[in-house]
């Protein structure tokens, strides 16, 4: 199994109809030295899809999109890895915007359209020496469910308010993914990290964070290579970076 028109993304797909998580799959096959670059683990149901900060993933069996694919970028550093989570925000980004959406990418990493989110990422890195040697990301994306329970998540479905073929989403995000991804290979760090500035949510406006020792009103001034988020706060006097440890989003 595979998909047509790409570079390396998808030129390998394994399609589980049930697993626990796809990342813990694709880090297995990682482990065992098993696996081509690019390929993907997909499956309908996940028993223990992980998300975020050690969160639980949810996706009602057939209605969503849930996969991992596994890379081996070779030239990224650790220290700016966060390239990796730009290149897959930006591909499920222009993957939506290709659906008519207009998609923000939310620090760091998940997708939404207009206040709602549609699709979280987790990527977990391996590394050798001072590099990253392979990458599994994994990607969950909303497209047909209509039920949350939660008001801040949407799906693209409910968004375009018509039922869409899983299969047909996955291999245009994939392709989307891949595009991307072949940019990040040929070392085109510096274009990827612009493109995702100008996608970001929040990015250059007011707003209120939690951090550990209380809420603060700040804004948003760029990411470092790392991932870390600059913040101006205090009277716009003082620059903090922040990781995700550190910080916390306020509505
Ligand atoms: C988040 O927003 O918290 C990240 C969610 C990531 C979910 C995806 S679904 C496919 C892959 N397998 C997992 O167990 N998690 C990721």
């Amino acid at each position: 199994n595979s998909i047509q028109d790409t570079v390396i993304i998808g030129k390998k797909v394994i399609y589980l109809p049930s697993c626990h998580s796809t990342n813990d799959i694709a880090a297995e096959l990682v482990r065992g030295g098993m696996f081509s670059e690019g390929t993907v683990v997909i499956t309908d149901e996940q028993t223990k899809g992980r998300g975020q900060r050690g969160s639980v993933w949810l996706s009602p069996p057939g209605e969503n999109l849930t996969f991992s694919l596994i890379i081996t970028p070779e030239q990224v550093l650790i220290a700016e890895q966060f390239v990796i989570s730009q290149a897959v925000a930006l591909g499920v980004s222009s993957y939506l915007k290709a659906r008519g959406l207009d998609a923000k990418i939310k620090w760091p990493n998940d997708i939404y359209i207009g206040q709602k989110k549609v699709c979280g990422t987790l990527i977990e890195n391996s590394i050798q020496g001072n590099s990253i040697v392979s990458s599994v990301i994994g990607i969950g994306v909303n497209i047909n469910q209509r039920n949350f329970g939660d008001m801040r998540i949407t799906s693209i479905g409910q968004c375009l308010d018509r039922q869409l073929s899983l299969k047909e989403e996955f291999g245009e995000l994939v392709r989307h993914l891949d595009r991307v991804y072949v940019r990040l290979r040929s070392g085109d760090f510096d274009s990827i990290r612009s493109e995702y500035l100008s996608h970001l949510f929040g990015y250059r406006e007011k707003r209120y964070f939690r951090l550990q020792a209380g809420i603060v009103e700040g804004t948003l001034t760029g990411i470092t290579a790392m991932g870390r988020l600059c913040l101006l706060v205090d009277g716009e006097t003082e620059i903090r970076e922040m990781d995700i440890k550190e910080i916390e989003w306020i509505w």
